[in-house]
């Protein structure tokens, strides 16, 4: 059971950081040092904190479009799902990023919302941990990937991680660190540096303000939204340069940083969704045409990585970072 294999390997308490013990029928975890118990619901441990308040609005708001969806079939959320992303796209780009971490070890999905990237998936070595604050997005990840899925999916905070240090190979987050307040993302950054091992690779993906969507904003005499708080949550959209500033110091400025471009052709809220991506056409201009893909992207992705070995980690060789 992979919860199990988790306690044994991974989790820890999130205040802390003891180790945990399954108690109760797999009912709830117990920390072993300050005695904190942790709720179990439908096999998603909860270890929510006080630090999901700053986001109190947006969480409360995912749950409660969670709910209406949550007894969908699996294709209808998908579906779903398809409205906000560029599914063929960012499943090319988890399948890769997945391959690039050694057999047995463990990677984390940080917001995991509705688990789609890892739907798939075809080689089951590497085990994922999907943390969430929305419980409801959570349990439709459940209905999505299945009971016998390697995602182990968890309720908790980004800025307060349930994780032992060292012991994350890869961070994936999609999305989701854009709706971090500057206080969140300070934790998460820190939480990041510990729980990370000395090797390691993170992928993320957030909306960027390409040009000439603020253009087309303008012209529809619109303002494309570019940071604080909108509607339910807080939204920045961060270039380039702005995210290369915030990493660039991360681990004694001794990762290697690089920056990308995604959803070249994918803009749900200009209604352009193609049927048939251009996925190939969107692989080469990113590639060999980053500055052409920045002026109308609608994602912009920072790859971090240690500049040490491939990353390994596994139960017996957790390394402290
Ligand atoms: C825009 S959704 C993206 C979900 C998913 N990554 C995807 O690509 O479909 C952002 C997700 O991040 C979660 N989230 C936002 N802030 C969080 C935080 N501080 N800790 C944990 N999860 C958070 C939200 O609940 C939501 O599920
Ligand atoms: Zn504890």
């Amino acid at each position: 059971m992979l919860l199990s294999e988790a306690v044994e390997c991974i989790l820890a308490c999130p205040i802390c950081k003891g180790s945990l013990n399954l108690q109760d029928m797999g009912n709830h975890l117990t920390c072993l040092c300050c005695q904190k118990l942790f709720p179990i619901h439908n096999g998603i441990p909860i270890f929510l904190n006080d630090d999901s308040r700053s986001q109190n609005d947006e969480k409360l708001f995912r749950d409660s479009i969670a709910a209406k969806y949550v007894s969908r079939e699996k294709y209808d959320l998908l579906r779903f799902a398809g409205e906000h992303h560029c599914i063929p796209v960012m499943r090319i780009h988890a399948d890769n990023f997945r391959s690039r971490l050694s057999p047995d070890s463990w990677m984390l999905d940080v917001g995991i919302g509705y688990g789609w990237h890892w739907s798939e998936m075809i080689d089951e070595n590497v085990r994922i941990i999907g943390i969430d604050m929305s419980l409801g997005n959570l349990l439709i990840a459940k209905s999505i990937l299945g009971e016998d899925s390697n995602v182990l999916l968890v309720c908790a905070n980004a800025s307060e991680l349930p994780i032992r240090d060292g012991s994350i190979s890869g961070v994936w987050s999609v999305q989701t660190i854009q709706h971090f307040p500057d206080s969140v993302f300070e934790r998460f950054q820190k939480e990041m540096n510990r729980i990370l091992s000395k090797s390691f690779i993170m992928e993320i993906y957030n909306l960027q303000p390409a040009i000439l969507h603020r253009l087309i904003y303008r012209l529809l005499g619109k303002r494309l939204h570019r940071r604080g708080h909108t509607g339910q949550w807080e939204l920045n959209r961060l270039s380039r340069a702005e995210w290369i500033r915030k990493w660039h110091t991360f681990r004694s400025g001794q990762a290697s940083m690089d920056f990308r471009y995604s959803e070249l052709f994918f803009h749900p809220d200009l209604h352009v969704i193609p049927e048939r991506y251009p996925v190939k056409l969107e692989q080469f201009i990113s590639i060999s045409l980053s500055r052409v893909a920045s002026l109308f992207a609608r994602q912009g992705q920072i790859c971090i990585e240690s500049r040490i070995s491939p990353p390994l980690t596994s139960c017996s060789k957790n390394v402290p970072a």
